[in-house]
């Protein structure tokens, strides 16, 4: 297999995808502009990966940029990473994460298209799915009615992929929908890097046990579920990682032209509840908590029924929540180390 451009690889799921990339004998090419991310996460992942791997820092979404990556590179595959991804800051400047979300992906597959290059994976959201009652959600459950305008950008950037292979035979698309990624590298080297107060709970968790925050508020123990609070699929970000090689790899088998979907999930949902004990269980710290009201837009459960990619990509999770949470904590302490030294 030859190069593959990974656009947003300094970030969250991106680093740790090229990781296991590398172990796996691919060749990843990083496009990212750093705007979500630190010269700490390419300089973790090079340590981990015991090389230097080529980096472009460039906004993806500028077109005649990225056709200058792709003229030195000569990739033959891409994942595309890149996106903004605050839930809440979507709410407040939709225009941003349209402009994002969608022109860095319009813009992609025009070079793609210019270069010959046909093969791409797409990180897409469970948050596709809205709010729905029938569970596990499963690829062939409704999509279309997002909570917010970051959901929207992944309902028309599915779209648009459907549409342009329809229209190229000899596109191979791969959407690949996560639903709650979370944990580190268990080197400790790379992990999430939140900007100002954590939206997501894990790190929000981490930060709280951690003395950084005051306490976790859980927002809502109301809901019909077995402890009262929302249930979601909890992913380790290196599971998911991993999908994302045997997805190069699927489609690079592919004989046919192809645009499916796949649910990237373990398949069991968790509550807050048991996420925030499983951590004090697994790490031997306490995490400060109070029960607030619920969260607008948060639906009460949603967890994938991963048939489809066990069956189709042979990919299945072999790490927990516990291991998640224990490679969080492991993360948050590196940073913490940083801080102090630095
Ligand atoms: P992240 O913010 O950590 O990583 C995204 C990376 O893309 C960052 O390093 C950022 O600097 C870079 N980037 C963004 N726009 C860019 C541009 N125009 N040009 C160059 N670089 C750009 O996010 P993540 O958690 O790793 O998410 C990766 C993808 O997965 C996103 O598409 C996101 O929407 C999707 N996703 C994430 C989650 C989640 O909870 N983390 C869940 C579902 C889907
Ligand atoms: C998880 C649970 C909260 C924080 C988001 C995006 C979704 C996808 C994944 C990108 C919920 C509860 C949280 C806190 C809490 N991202 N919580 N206290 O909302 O499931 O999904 O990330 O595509 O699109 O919406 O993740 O981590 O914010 O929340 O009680 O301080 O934790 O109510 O039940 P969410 P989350």
């Amino acid at each position: 297999m030859g190069k593959t451009i990974v656009t947003g690889g300094a970030g969250f799921i991106g680093s740790h995808t090229c990781v296991e990339m590398v172990e796996a004998g691919l060749t990843p090419v990083i496009v990212d502009d750093l705007r979500n991310s630190e010269e700490r996460v390419l300089r973790g992942l090079e340590k981990i990966v015991e090389r230097t791997l080529p980096i472009h820092r460039i906004d993806c979404g500028d077109a005649d940029s990225l056709d200058k990556v792709f003229e030195q590179e000569k990739p033959t595959s891409v994942i595309h990473f890149a996106a903004d991804k605050a839930v809440g800051e979507s709410v407040r400047d939709p225009l941003k994460y349209y402009s994002n979300n969608i022109g860095s992906l319009f813009t992609l597959l025009r070079v793609m298209e210019k270069h010959g290059v046909k093969d791409l994976v797409f990180s897409s959201s469970c948050t596709v799915y809205g709010d729905t009652d029938q569970l596990p959600v499963t690829e062939t459950s409704p999509t279309g009615a997002a909570a917010s305008p970051y959901g929207y950008t992944k309902v028309v950037c599915e779209q648009m992929l459907r549409d342009a292979s329809a229209a190229d035979p000899l596109l191979r698309v791969v959407m690949l929908r996560y639903f709650n990624p979370v944990g580190a590298h268990p080197s400790g080297i790379i992990g999430e890097l939140p900007i100002g107060v954590p939206n997501n709970l894990i790190p929000f968790i981490t930060q709280a046990a951690a003395g950084l925050r005051d306490r976790l508020t859980v927002f809502g123990d109301d809901y019909p579920t077995r402890d009262g609070s929302c249930i979601r699929d909890y992913i380790h970000v290196v599971d998911l990682a991993k999908a994302h090689v045997l997805a190069l790899q699927w489609i690079a088998e592919q004989q046919a032209p192809a645009c499916e979907v796949f649910n990237l999930g373990t398949g069991t949902g968790n509550t807050v509840l048991e996420a925030v004990h499983t951590f004090e269980k697994e790490n031997g710290v306490k995490v400060p908590f109070v029960i607030g009201p619920r969260r607008a837009g948060d639906v009460m459960a949603m967890y994938a029924d991963t048939t489809k990619s066990r069956e189709v990509l042979g990919w299945s999770t072999k790490l927990t929540l516990a291991d998640a949470l224990r490679d969080a904590w492991h993360w948050q302490q590196t940073i913490a180390a940083d801080k102090a030294s630095s």
